[in-house]
């Protein structure tokens, strides 16, 4: 299973104090050197975390892949098709979501979505669409010329019960199979934490798991320690 290591918050870590630290840049390669298989990043219509200089200099250090999470909207299609990112993920967006919610309707916007589709692989970028673990949009995906889907994992991040959760799993499983069937590479992520990862990992349709703020949680807690001791050290005179 592969895994694609979204870096976007360290960029938010960034927007709180509006200053030049910490550089999403500055993560890749520390990511790459941990064993991430792709480097993911969304640049965001309201640009609240990564900005179009972060993605030009993370698209110069990417050695593995680079996975660009991107809306439909024209001005960032242009801006993918200029940057090329290895991938592209094209994903709803609402200015007022904290993060992204619910997949991308194909089904209901498949005229929008190959116009979209078309541009970038015409530009060599494979293409993939975030969807929820539907028949419906596994279909619609498959008429388009996409190499891969991800499958939405929220709703299977969000069940409270066990039988929830299982139900959950069970649609993700049975959506992986289904798009496999189809031709469909089969990715998935969204929600995913050291808790609920290793169940979905073990779906073994799915080639590549796509995790972020889990991530940048754990390491701002497990670095801690040695931040602290690097700045008491600073204080000895
Ligand atoms: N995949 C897609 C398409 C996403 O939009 C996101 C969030 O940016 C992720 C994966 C990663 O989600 P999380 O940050 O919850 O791990």
């Amino acid at each position: 299973m592969k895994l694609g290591v979204n870096i976007d918050h360290i960029a938010s870590i960034r927007e709180l104090r509006k200053g030049i630290e910490p550089q999403p840049v500055f993560a890749v390669s520390i990511c790459e050197a941990s064993g991430a298989d792709s480097i993911v990043v969304h640049l965001r219509e309201d640009r609240r975390h990564i900005k179009e200089e972060d993605l030009r200099l993370i698209r110069e250090a990417v050695k593995t892949r680079l996975n660009l999470e991107m809306s439909t909207a024209p001005g960032i299609v242009d801006i993918a098709c200029s940057v090329k990112p290895d991938e592209a993920t094209l994903v709803p967006e609402k200015r007022q979501e904290l993060t992204t919610e619910g997949g991308l309707d194909v089904a209901g916007n498949i005229k929008k979505v190959e116009s979209v589709v078309n541009k970038l692989r015409k530009h060599d970028i494979q293409v993939s669409l975030f969807i929820d673990p539907l028949k419906s949009q596994i279909e619609a995906s498959s008429r388009l010329s996409v190499e891969m889907v991800e499958l939405h994992t929220g709703r299977y991040a969000e069940a409270k019960t066990v039988a929830q959760k299982k139900k959950r799993l069970m649609e993700l499983e049975q959506a992986a199979g289904y798009a496999s069937i189809k031709g469909l590479i089969v990715n998935a992520g969204h929600g995913l934490d050291y808790h609920n990862v290793r169940a979905v990992a073990k779906i073994s349709r799915i080639k590549e798991l796509n995790i972020g703020y889990s991530i940048i949680c754990r390491a701002a807690l497990i670095c801690l320690g040695p931040a602290v001791g690097e700045m008491k050290a600073l204080l000895h005179r």
